[in-house]
This record gives structure tokens, sequence and C-alpha cells, in this order.
């Protein structure tokens, strides 16, 4: 009775339910201020990981557009507080009028800008999955602050504003995103006040009806605007997307469980390979910092990035079995061949340069009853394909992360094969890593990053980092990255950040070498030593992670997701 009193008292609703103290610390990292605070109301008012997600998600669609989407897709990994975890896949698929040589070669661009680099994009359709078989809160409460903010504005960053600077003359040469972005051929100004009044409605369209990405007025229009573009894309493609729940791709090392997604992303095969060949060798007796360390890591990437590219995409087209990619007496056996003194050039030789763009983001989230979410999700490119459907929002260019001409690099130098050649309705393959650690049954971390490939090697350094090298959670994330894949053979290393000593012996054993700005942008939630969680935004940039305080009550307790009504099944 007088704890009856007592909750009225403070102000919360009498749910009937029996433990309303019970449930723990929230915690949100994303990349953008407004997201990480709208996440964190979602959880305060007792919604799960994967309600603040979805409000993540659409509230990116406004304040993050070089990355945020509608018009994207990504992954979402979701551990329930139970211990019962999934891989939700709602990336982009080839329309059903691709074919595999739409890209000629003398027509590069196309598969990055432009309606025809444009893949079906799963973002909405996602998150209204996740949110049938998941979510707690009601699915208009999730999507309208996104929607307000779109209709009231809010002001641009200067990180923002150099962003639509140093695209402004290809974001100018589609009519609807130059008049929103770049005006008269110039970036709107740091300080801009941006409202997106068609947004707006487009996301209040959304809020009442998922579907409304689906068929319908919205559909209609871009498809329209897509044919009068070039592009292929039919009202058949939207009517028929569908997100898909798969295997969860669980690597078991150092006492932890890691949860990563599976094709066509190659986060799990990737981690797997280099988790397990770098057992090999002494990496916290010598240190992080060591250029042994370096190279053998750089060695490991590098083998492991040969095997994605050459075997990895959609698992529909797999005629092998993939277990055979993860075999760990395969991968041990090929981790004796490599050595921290050796330097393994790749077996083509190929010039590319890869832009060193951060636009995917990521946001972990833990809710108040223990679970939690790490997603990615991506237009690909920055801004994707520089096209805007009239509904107010950016198309992706995942087309392009198809091996969208056998044999030739794609935006990020990725030399890829035929399991990635471009089949209708097929995903493309994917370095999209959200991942979960859970140690002694709970949620030890969640993290993820941007960067395209890069995005592979920052989320293993990060778990080296903290695992391996029993680095802080900070130090973790802000310690210097590098990364090597296959092809080209440089170590890219972060500009002044790697010290000259070391730059050195890397080169006596015939490493190349050659900077980047910065690697990764990672968004994560720690558990720390004492339990408690840490959000951690990468210094690299300036995103935003929240943690409420320990043991802040909250007013519901989870209901039993099973017994909500999914669109999945
Ligand atoms: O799925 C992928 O691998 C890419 N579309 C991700 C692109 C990306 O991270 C761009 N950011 N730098």
């Amino acid at each position: 009775m007088l704890f009856a009193a007592a909750l009225l008292a403070f102000g919360f609703q009498n749910t009937g339910l029996e433990e309303p103290w019970a449930l723990g610390q929230t915690a949100a990292s994303t990349a953008e201020r407004h997201a990480t605070e709208i996440a964190m109301s979602v959880l305060a008012d007792g919604g799960t990981a994967v309600d603040a997600a979805v409000a993540a998600h659409f509230a990116l669609a406004v304040t993050y557009p070089n990355a945020g989407n509608l018009g994207g897709g990504g992954f979402l990994i979701y551990r329930k507080s139970n211990g019962e975890a999934f891989f939700l896949d709602f990336r982009e698929v080839a329309p059903a009028n691709a074919t595999q040589d739409m890209y000629g070669l003398a027509q590069a661009k196309a598969s990055t800008q432009g309606w025809l680099a444009v893949g079906v994009p799963g973002a909405v359709p996602g998150m209204a999955a996740a949110h049938a078989r998941w979510g707690n809160r009601p699915w208009s409460s999730l999507v309208t602050p996104a929607a307000e903010l779109a209709a009231r504005g809010f002001r641009v960053g200067e990180r923002l504003h150099k962003r639509f600077a140093r695209y402004e003359k290809a974001l100018a040469q589609d009519p609807l995103t130059g008049a929103l972005f770049a005006p008269a051929g110039k970036a709107i100004p740091a300080g801009f006040l941006l409202k997106q009044t068609q947004l707006a409605r487009t996301l209040k369209s959304v809020a009442a009806d998922a579907t409304a990405m689906r068929r319908g007025a919205i559909i209609e229009a871009l498809v329209e605007n897509s044919r009068k573009g070039g592009g292929i894309l039919t009202l058949e493609d939207f009517e028929n997307y569908q997100p898909v729940l798969r295997p969860l791709h669980t690597i078991s090392w150092h006492g932890l469980e890691i949860l990563a997604p599976s094709a066509p992303s190659s986060g799990g095969v990737f981690l797997t390979q280099c988790l397990h060949t770098l057992e090999r060798f002494p990496l916290a007796l010598w240190g992080w910092a060591d250029p042994r360390t370096i190279q053998i890591i750089g060695e490991a990437t590098a083998a492991a990035f040969g095997i994605r590219n050459r075997w990895l995409g959609d698992p529909a087209g797999f005629d092998f079995d993939s277990a055979d990619l993860i075999d760990l007496e395969a991968i041990r056996s090929r981790a004796k061949r490599l050595s921290p003194k050796r330097y393994t050039p790749p077996q083509k030789q190929i010039s590319i340069t890869a832009d060193e763009s951060t636009e995917t983001t990521h946001f972990s989230i833990v809710d108040g009853y223990g679970g939690a979410v790490s997603l990615t999700t991506t237009l690909n490119g920055n801004f994707g394909a520089k096209v805007m459907a009239p509904g107010g929002f950016l198309m992706n260019n995942e087309m392009d992360d198809f091996a969208a001409q056998p044999g030739a690099p794609n935006q990020f130098g990725l030399v890829q094969g035929r399991y990635n050649a471009i089949r209708p309705g097929r995903r493309p393959l994917s370095s999209m890593s959200p991942v979960i650690v859970v140690r002694d049954g709970q949620v030890d971390a969640v993290l993820g990053s941007p960067g395209g490939p890069r995005i592979l090697s920052s989320v293993l350094q990060v778990l080296l980092n903290r695992y391996v090298f029993g680095m802080s959670p900070f130090a973790a994330v802000a310690a210097p990255r590098m990364h090597r894949q296959d092809l080209p053979p440089e170590l890219r290393y972060e500009e002044g950040r790697l010290r000259g000593g070391v730059a050195s012996k890397l080169r006596q054993v015939g490493q190349p070498l050659k900077p980047l700005r910065a690697i990764g942008y990672i968004s994560a939630v720690f558990r720390d030593y004492s339990g408690e969680l840490q959000a951690i935004a990468d210094p690299r940039f300036d995103g935003l992670g929240m943690v409420s305080a320990t043991g802040e009550p909250k007013p519901r307790a989870q209901p039993d997701g099973s017994k909500l009504k999914s669109n999945l099944d």
C-alpha cells in the first residue's frame, strides 16, 4: 500500500506490474546529440533498446542526413535481457530490373551517383519489423519526435556544414537536394536553422502507418522521380522488400561471446578469422603500440579481407558451405604462415584511391531491462546517391557495394568476387558490423562504426584494446587505429599518430604505409569493472554518449516480445 502510494507520489503510473524498481541503468551513444537525447527519453519512459533504436534511427534521418536515412538500410543486433539474441538485416536489395553488367566501365560513376545507383531501401520496413517484434512503446511515439524536429528545424553545426560544403557541387546537381542543402549551389552555413517540411510530412505519414514507405503517394512519387532520372526502381520493388531475420554469428573468444552479423555482412567471418588468427601471437606481451603488434594485425586483416572479398556476398548465392570460412583448424593453420617480421603483398597490384568518408552511422543502446541494441545504418557514400525523393529524403548508393564491375575496385577500393555480383533481389556484401559482447551472461559491450571496410578494422581493434590490452572503455576507443585490406597494399595509419620509430620498423619489413585523417568512428556502450555502464562517443568526432544514473527507477517491466504481433513471421 505504502509502496503504491510512493509510486503515485513520484508521478509514476500504476501499471499493475510488480517490480517497477527492479530496472537498471540505461545508456545510448549515437553520432548526434538529438538522436542520443531522444533515445534516452524513450528508455526513461520504459522503452526497450529496440524502441530507443527506432526513435534514434528516425531522428538521425533528420539531423544527420549524410548517413541517417529513410532511403537506406542497415543491420540491427538485439540481445534481450533474457539472453535471446537476433540479427535483423534491413539492408537494401538490387531492384528487380538490375542486371549483372548494368554499369559499364564507361559510366563507372553511375554506381555511386544518381538514380541508377539506388538499391531498394529497407530502413522503414526494418524499423517497423523490429518494433512489431520487440518494441513496447507505441510506434507513432517513436517517429513523431523526428517529425517534429524536421518541422521545427535544428541548427546546422560546423561539421555538418563542412560535409554539405565538401559535396556542394554534387548536391546541387539534384534539384531537390540542392534546394534544401545547397541553394544556389552554396552549402547552407553553420548556424542555419534547417527545416525540412517535406521530410516532416513524410515522417508524419510514417508515424501514422509504416506502410507509407511501402506503397502509396510517397512511393509513387519516388518511383516516378527515379524513372525520370534514369533509375530502374518500380512500385513492386517497394511492395516486395522484406527485412530478414538471419542467424547470428557467435564468436567464443577470451571467455566472451561476441554476437556479430552473418552474411551479407562480412563482420562475423572477418572477426572470427582475425581474432582466432591473432590468438597465436603474444599481443598482450608485446603491447598495443609495438611494431610487431601492428604488423601482425595488418597481416591478419589483409588475409581476412582476401577471404571476405573472394567468398562473401548475399548468402542466397553461396554454392559452398560457408561454415568452412570459419573453420578454426583452417584458420589456425593459416595463422602459422603469418609473421610479424614479414609483409605479405597482395596477389594482384592495382592502383586505387579510396576516400575517407565516415558516412554511415552506428549507435549503441542498453535499456533498463538489460537488453541491448547495436545498429549500423547507411546511405553508403556521403549523402548516398545524392538524389532526393520528393518525400524529402535522400536515397542510398548501395549498388556500389556489389562487385559492380568484377575485378574493378569500388569506391572503397574493394575488389570483390563473383559471389557479390549484381542479381535482382540480392543484397550487396557489407562491412557493417554492429556487435554485442556478452560476459558471464550480461551485456559487456555494444559497439560498431562507419567507415566502409575500415569498420571491420575499427571494431576489431577496439575489441583487442579492451579485452587483450585491458584498456579502459574510453582508451579502447580513443587509441590510434590502423587499417589494412588486401588491396590496396598500404597499411593506413591515422595522421600524426604513428611514432617515427614504429613507422621505420614497419618499412623495414617491407610494409608500405599511408596516412589517413581518421579511421572509424565508434559509438559504444561498455560495462566497466564496477558494473556501471559507460557510453562512449569517439573523440575523433562529435557524437554524444549518455548514461542514466544507476538504479534510476523505470515505470514498466518488459513485456514478452513473443506475444507481440510480428510482421516477420
Ligand atoms: O555496407 C557497407 O559496407 C558500406 N555500404 C558501408 C559504407 C560506409 O561505412 C561509408 N562510411 N564511410
